[in-house]
Formats: structure tokens, sequence, C-alpha cells
């Protein structure tokens, strides 16, 4: 039997919250129904944040209410702190992911907070989550390197985790928010905490500014990581940690996996049409590494 490797398509949060050109919700739902359309299964859709510190997710209650095929696909929303909890429960948010950085200049550019009050409060909203029966994943942010502190201590990240598990996440996400990772350290990281939790409770969320997002992806696949977050046309970065650039292209995710043999269930040449929605939206995207030879192969018939 195929093995499955789930993506999480991050493109409508990581990669919309970074762009100069707001797009309305309506614009934003349409870019969601392609990679519905695209069979992708778990999508992140908006963040419940202040409008005034990412105008470009504005609007997440309407942006919520108007998701298509809400049975089939696991949508969740990012959450800064207990007001966005509250505000993405009451617009019907049925699965949500905490963000907490492994260092304290990042939690304080990035959310306002010390990195003990943001661990705290990423404690009281998993720990609210189960209470309520809201799946809950948590975000490590800057887990490899912090664009004002250099270097992260896998230690510490190993010790977030175990805070972040221990207060009910299902799963943690470990972020390279800035591209800085290396295929080498991804191993030795992920080894680590998969022998301490398991790799069903592990994600990984890349980015490419030094162009080892792929590599990455690859390292923890090999540690036996099986979900990632990938982000549509490679569109993301964050707005708060100066130097990054996008996530890993889900194009680039999914041909890979397909490749070696692996099911993402996603359908590529509908992912190419997506690719070409978001350039159309956003006027900003060239697509991953892949995504003139896959348009290619699209032409021809050949997806
Ligand atoms: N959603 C919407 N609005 C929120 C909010 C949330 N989750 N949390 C706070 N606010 C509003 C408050 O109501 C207040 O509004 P007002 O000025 O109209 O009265 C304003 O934001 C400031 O609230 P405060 O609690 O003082 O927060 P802050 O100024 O210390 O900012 C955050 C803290 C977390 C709200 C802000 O830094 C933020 O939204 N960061 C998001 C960062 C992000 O998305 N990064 C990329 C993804 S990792
Ligand atoms: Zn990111």
């Amino acid at each position: 039997m195929t093995e499955k490797v789930v993506i999480n398509e991050v493109g409508p949060r990581d990669g919309l919250q970074n762009q100069s050109k707001l797009l309305s919700v309506e614009a934003r739902l349409g870019m969601i129904q392609c990679l519905v359309d695209a069979n992708i299964s778990a999508i992140e859709a908006t963040s419940f944040v202040s409008p005034k510190a990412v105008p470009a997710m504005a609007d997440a209650d309407m942006l919520c209410r108007g998701l298509p095929n809400t049975d089939r696909i696991d949508y969740s929303v990012l959450i800064p702190n207990e007001k966005g909890y509250e505000l993405a429960l009451a617009a019907g948010a049925k699965s949500v992911a905490v963000v907490l950085s492994a260092s304290e200049e990042m939690n304080q550019k990035n959310i306002n907070m010390s990195l003990q009050r943001a661990t705290d409060v990423c404690c009281t909203v998993l720990r609210r989550a189960q209470a309520d029966q809201i799946a809950a994943r948590a975000y490590i942010a800057v887990a490899f390197e912090c664009p004002f502190e250099g270097k992260t201590n896998p230690q510490v990240v190993f010790d977030l985790a175990k805070d972040m598990f221990s207060a009910g996440a299902k799963e943690v996400i470990i972020a390279d928010t800035i591209g800085a990772a290396h295929p080498g350290e991804v191993r030795a990281l992920m080894q680590h905490l998969v022998a301490a939790w398991g790799a069903d409770h592990l994600s990984c969320h890349f980015h490419d500014t030094r162009g080892m997002a792929l590599a990455n992806v690859y390292a923890a696949l090999e540690t036996g990581i099986r979900k990632f977050d990938a982000s549509i046309g490679g569109l993301g970065g964050c707005p708060f940690a100066p130097g990054a650039t996008g996530n890993v292209a889900t194009e680039d995710v999914v041909l890979m996996l397909s490749k070696m043999g692996f099911d993402t269930g996603i359908d590529l040449g509908q992912l190419v049409s997506a690719v070409e929605k978001v350039q159309v939206l956003t006027g900003n995207c060239s697509g991953g590494h892949s995504f003139r030879w896959l348009q290619g192969q699209k032409e021809k018939g050949l997806l």
C-alpha cells in the first residue's frame, strides 16, 4: 500500500500575510476553492490576529463563514492569544494553531510578549481547546535560527515542545520561519523529537530563503515525518521576521513525494491551475522551482 503524506496548505495564511496587495475575502475564498479543487485535505485558512498588525488577514470571521467543503477538509486557523481563540471559535473554527517562537526577541516582535508569557498564553489556549474539544496544534517558530538572536538551541525547542504537548497540543509544528536550516540539523532535531513523541504528532514548516526547503523536507521525511506545511506557488513570509522569503512550494513538495511513491491525494494538474490563479490574484508569484515544467506537462496533457 502506498504510504500517505499529508500536506497542510498554508498559502491562504502564510502565503498572503506578507503580501503588499491586500486581497478581499472573496478573492481569498477563490484561492481556497482552487486548493479544494486540487483535493488538498488540510488548509490553514487564515489567522485571527490584530488587523493592525497584519492587515492582509483582516475579516477572518467572514472568511471562515464562507469556507467551502467544510466536512472533507481540515481547515485550521492561526491564533496568537486568547482573544484570537475566542474570535475563531465564534466564527466556527474547528481546528486552531497557536504560535510560539523559540527566542525572546522573536516573540516580542511577532506577538508583543516575552517567551515566558507566550508559552503561558499558548498553554492556556491549548487547555481551553482541549476542554472545548477543538483540535489544537502548536507552532514553534524560529526553531533553527532567529533573525535577531541567531542559532536556536535545540534543547529550547525540545522543552517548548514538551510544554505544548503537556498542555494538550495534538501536534507540534517545527517551523524554520526564516529558511535558515540545513538538512543535517533538520535530521538531528527531528530525530530527537520523533524519539520523544512519535512522528504522528509532529510536522514541519520550511521556508526556502536559501534554497534548502525541499532538501529539508526530505531530511524530515527520512526521520519519519509524514506531515508538512507548504504554500502554493512558494508564497509566504512573516512580516515580523526580516529577510525571510516564501515557504516551500506545494507543487514542488507534491511532485517530489509523488515521484518517490508517496500518496498526497493531491491532483498536480489542478495544483498548476491553483498556482495560475494565485499569480493573477497576487501579481507577485513566480511559482515553485518545478512550476514551469509542471505547466509544460499539463499543456501536453501529461498531468
Ligand atoms: N485578533 C484580533 N484583534 C486582536 C487580537 C486578535 N487575536 N488580539 C488583540 N487584538 C486587538 C485588540 O482588541 C486591540 O484592538 P484596539 O487597538 O482596537 O483596542 C489591539 O489588537 C491591541 O491589543 P493588545 O492586546 O494590546 O495586543 P498587542 O498590541 O500587544 O498585539 C497581538 C498583540 C498578538 C494582537 C499582535 O501582535 C498580533 O496580532 N500579532 C500577530 C502576528 C502575526 O500574525 N505574525 C505572523 C504569523 S506567526
Ligand atoms: Zn512560515
